[in-house]
């Protein structure tokens, strides 16, 4: 395991463009996959979860190249077979929509297995709307958990009610529904990201999209090319970091999904500057973010807000330590089932550095401001924690050391060198 020593940064100025978005990635692999022709993606996420879809659909007979131009070319499985299993690795995203990928097209079984983080992560909130369908799912192991053996089943539409928003869980219904017999409609208590209704839109889906819902008719799909944008998460960081250090930052040409960009919304509640050009992307909007902040105040977030920023919650707790007063988020008990207990491993990594935060069954709460120590940290096997963290270190009064840090190359390979260039040079040299 490697552990690496984090210095404070100082005020920040980051001027960056971040690697391609992760949930755009899997989607640009899977769903070419499924289609008939082939596709060339550009700007394709470098992180392990993407690699394990790639992976992943060559074991299935897709083809999946690596041209030396720095795209990659996808060409769709004719047998949706793999008698040696399929490795997720680390990613959620990978094991659930190809689930439902798998449920009707499936030739034979095919086992879906992952490392020891993916195994213990609930599969049955797919399983159970996949099964409803007519899917032949059955557990290997622990009931609801990975490893599961898939055999192809004639699946039929049905209405799928969705008890947590995730766009995990919506995308797997989709990607079965396409091979249904009748149609697919999916309502979620709110809305998720909806990358795989945009990218199966373009490919000439049945698909309608609506305040009440989304309704898809079955049918084939056609490959289409995708411009990966950066990704969302990975620019949080940064953002947040310079809105908690009173600073400034730019990001390029990142994707602005209107289901990701709820940290944007909560860093203008924490009373950051928060400007956005977007640019009318052909699937997916995409632009750049600039903000500058000089003090900050405390929020409330709940449930409402909750989909929209889930994967950045850990680090508004890093930035919440710099705000004015008690910033409280509830209805987030999702945390708790990402690649690690997030609600935990925030709260004690940054309780370490003297933070005052508290555990809450849905969330936490932290009053600020505080200062940071240095401490020893640990990224817990889980990379957005890692990079939290790594960001409350750069914040913190002394050196840190971060163990586990390879665990960021799940989405981010290269970010503590661009962690590191964002020191500004005006104030520190
Ligand atoms: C993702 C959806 C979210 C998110 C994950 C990526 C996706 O998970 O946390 O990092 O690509 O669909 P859920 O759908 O489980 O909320």
């Amino acid at each position: 395991m490697s552990r690496i020593r984090l210095a404070p940064l100082g005020r920040v100025r980051a001027r960056l463009r971040v690697p391609g978005d992760k949930s755009i990635s899997h989607r640009a692999l899977i769903l070419n996959a499924l289609a008939e022709g082939s596709a060339v993606v550009t700007g394709l996420a470098p992180g392990l979860d993407v690699r394990s879809s790639g992976a992943a659909l060559a074991a299935l007979g897709a083809r999946i190249a690596f041209p030396s131009d720095g795209t990659t070319r996808v060409t769709g499985s004719p047998s949706w077979r793999a008698s040696g299993g399929v490795d997720c690795g680390n990613s959620g995203t990978t094991a659930r929509l190809l689930l439902g990928a798998l449920a009707p097209r499936a030739r034979g079984v095919v086992v879906l297995d992952g490392d020891p983080s993916l195994r213990r992560r609930p599969m049955a909130r797919v399983i159970r709307p996949l099964a409803a369908m007519g899917a032949e799912i059955v557990p290997r192991g622990e009931e609801g958990r990975l490893p599961l053996a898939v055999r192809g089943a004639p699946l039929r539409g049905a209405i799928h009610r969705l008890e947590v928003a995730s766009a995990q869980v919506k995308s797997a219904i989709l990607l079965a529904g396409l091979a249904a017999d009748g149609s697919t409609s999916i309502e979620e208590p709110f809305p998720s990201r909806d990358h795989t209704e945009r990218l199966l839109h373009a490919m000439g889906a049945g698909i309608e999209t609506s305040a009440g819902g989304i309704r898809l008719e079955p049918g084939p799909i056609h490959a289409v090319d995708v411009a990966v944008p950066g990704d969302l998460s990975s620019a949080a960081l940064f953002l947040g970091l310079a809105a908690a250090g009173g600073g400034e930052a730019v990001i390029e040409d990142v994707g602005l999904n209107p289901g990701r960009t709820g940290f944007l919304d909560l860093l203008r509640r924490l009373g950051a500057e928060v400007v956005v050009d977007v640019d009318a992307g052909e699937v997916e909007p995409r632009g750049r973010v600039a903000l500058r902040a000089d003090g900050l105040r405390a929020i409330a977030v709940g449930a409402a807000e909750v989909a929209g920023s889930i994967d950045e919650l850990p680090l508004l707790a890093v930035v919440a330590t710099r705000a004015e007063g008690e910033t409280r988020v509830t209805g987030a008990a999702e945390l708790k089932v990402k690649e690690s207990d997030r609600i935990a491993a925030i709260v004690e990594g940054l309780a370490a550095m003297g933070a005052d935060i508290e555990a809450l069954p849905d969330g936490f709460a932290v009053r600020g401001p505080t200062p940071l120590a240095g401490a020893e940290l640990d990224a817990r096997g889980d990379h957005r924690i890692g990079m939290a963290l790594a960001v409350a270190a750069s914040l913190a009064d002394g050196p840190s050391t971060l163990s586990g840090a390879e665990w960021v190359d799940v989405s981010y390979p290269g970010f503590f060198g661009a962690l590191a260039g964002c020191a500004d040079a005006r104030v520190t040299a």
